[in-house]
């Protein structure tokens, strides 16, 4: 039986239960809203599974060549039993990476955003298969993997970096497949386009402190918890002070101490723009208001993050850290998935250290929770500024301080937006494009000011 026949069947034995594109209760105390309280249900919910299916589940990954898409293989590839991934997309960059993916999966469908590097897809996807073997089709072009995440599967896991991430999010949301959600960007610049699209339990979070707190949630009510704690390593940087900041290089930025991820998501770690990033997504995906979520350093990252429940209980989720956990839950919940990643070894000693957050030496989590507040077109702002102004330091235009201060200025000058209720597409998109202009502005500027004698990303990685 072919993928879609076997999904239209799994569609028909859901549909049987009244379960397909309804969210199915699962551990409901209270008998409503999973459990929760009467307030509008959370975009994220772990008492709420939205498309059961007991068999094996066809996902499509966006970003596969990345450093989610590759695990997300992996965890894929050790459970056959479990995933199928029917289509992959990628920017462009590693045509040879992505054949050899499309191959050892058997894919039907191969996207890239870039057209120009069509004919050497296809040459690497020949290389790849053997003589008789049929090709995967191939789609081409900005919003190829926008049709992708619309296409027929049971999970659409967005790996993609960046803001661009959102189209295929909306995508996938109204074409009512489940959305494993690593771009966070989408969430942050959309976030009242994808409140009004998702349906309760359509999102599962792949970030490893939202899937932390996801998984801290199943053990309670919604009306019982007190706070979302978020843990941050505290990145390369930790304990610095801001005027220890000034001449730190890309090389020493891009050297996470725990997690190997790609480059824009590690300087926004070393600047800890990613935790504000992640406060804001835990805003929305959970529906806590922001002074209820704190922000905790725990520079070994074991503890992903934790939930305080009003009785003085705290929850925390701890694995040694491996995105391929996290990954797991977002393609497999409500089940788990046996040996998704290492699991501690208790026979070690081991020391688990937590500290509060230096305010002055990373001002990025306060300007976040104020973005995030002002709603509307300002967190798309902050996330576009902030993407053009990484670039700059990684190219040697920008010293590491001068990204927060660029950042900040450009969303001062952006002012207060409208409401976020009446966000549209075109108000994130003219928003980010007067963001991304007005940060590269500034940048020059500050390279004519202070031309910056520190190694570049190209000579970091030499
Ligand atoms: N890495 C982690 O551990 C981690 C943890 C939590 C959350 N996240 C989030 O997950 C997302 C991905 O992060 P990452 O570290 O995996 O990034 P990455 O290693 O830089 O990979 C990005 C992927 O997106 C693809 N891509 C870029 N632009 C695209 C476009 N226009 N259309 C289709 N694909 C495109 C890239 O393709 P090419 O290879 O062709 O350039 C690559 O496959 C980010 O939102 C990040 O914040 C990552």
């Amino acid at each position: 039986m072919g993928p879609e026949e076997r999904r239209r069947e799994e569609t028909q034995r859901g549909e049987k239960r009244g379960e397909v594109g309804s969210p199915v209760l699962r551990g409901s105390r209270s008998g409503h809203n999973g459990g929760m309280s009467d307030s509008p249900a959370p975009l994220a919910d772990p008492h709420l599974v939205f498309d059961p299916v007991d068999g094996v589940r066809d996902v499509v990954i966006l970003g596969s060549t990345g450093s989610i898409g590759t695990q997300a293989i992996d965890l894929v590839l050790r459970n056959p039993d479990r995933f199928r991934v029917t289509a992959l997309s990628a920017a462009g960059g590693r045509v040879g990476l992505l054949a050899e993916q499309a191959h050892r999966l058997r894919v039907r469908t191969v996207a890239v955003a870039r057209e120009d590097v069509v004919p050497a897809l296809r040459e690497a996807l020949t290389a790849e298969y053997a003589p008789g073997e049929t090709l995967p089709e191939i789609l081409a072009g900005a919003d190829a993997a926008t049709q992708l995440a619309a296409s027929d599967c049971h999970t659409v896991l967005n790996g993609i970096t960046g803001s661009i991430g959102l189209a295929p999010t909306l995508a996938a949301l109204e074409a009512g497949r489940t959305l494993a959600l690593a771009n966070k960007e989408s969430l942050i610049v959309g976030g009242p386009l994808v409140k009004a699209l998702a349906k309760p339990g359509q999102i599962i979070p792949v970030d490893s402190e939202h899937a932390a707190l996801f998984q801290a949630l199943a053990a309670g009510t919604r009306a019982d918890v007190r706070k979302l704690v978020v843990t941050a390593s505290g990145g390369p940087f930790r304990g610095r002070t801001k005027a220890e900041l000034a001449n730190v290089t890309p090389a020493e930025a891009l050297a996470h101490p725990t997690w190997a991820m790609g480059p824009v998501i590690t300087i926004n770690s070393a600047t800890l723009v990613n935790k504000g990033l992640e406060v804001i997504e835990a805003h929305l995906l959970y529906d806590i208001p922001f002074d209820r979520i704190e922000v905790v350093v725990h520079p070994q990252s074991y503890v992903h993050s934790m939930v305080e429940y009003t009785d003085g209980s705290t929850l925390a989720q701890a694995t040694p850290p491996d995105m391929r956990g996290p990954i797991a839950i977002g393609l497999g919940w409500p089940e788990r998935v046996p040996d998704a990643a290492p699991a501690f070894d208790w026979t070690k000693a081991s020391s688990w250290e937590f500290f509060p957050l230096d305010n002055d030496a990373f001002p990025s989590v306060g300007l976040a929770r104020h973005v995030g507040q002002l709603a509307g077109t300002a967190p798309a702002v902050f996330n576009a500024a902030n993407e053009e102004c990484v670039d700059a330091f990684l190219n040697g235009a920008l010293p590491f301080n001068g990204i927060m201060e660029t950042v900040t200025r450009v969303v001062e000058e952006h002012g207060t937006p409208g409401t976020g209720t009446s966000l549209t597409v075109a108000d994130v998109l003219e928003a980010e494009t007067w963001a991304r202009a007005r940060a590269r502005e500034l940048t020059a500027q500050t390279a004519r000011t202070a031309p910056m004698a520190q190694t570049t990303t190209a000579e970091a990685r030499a």
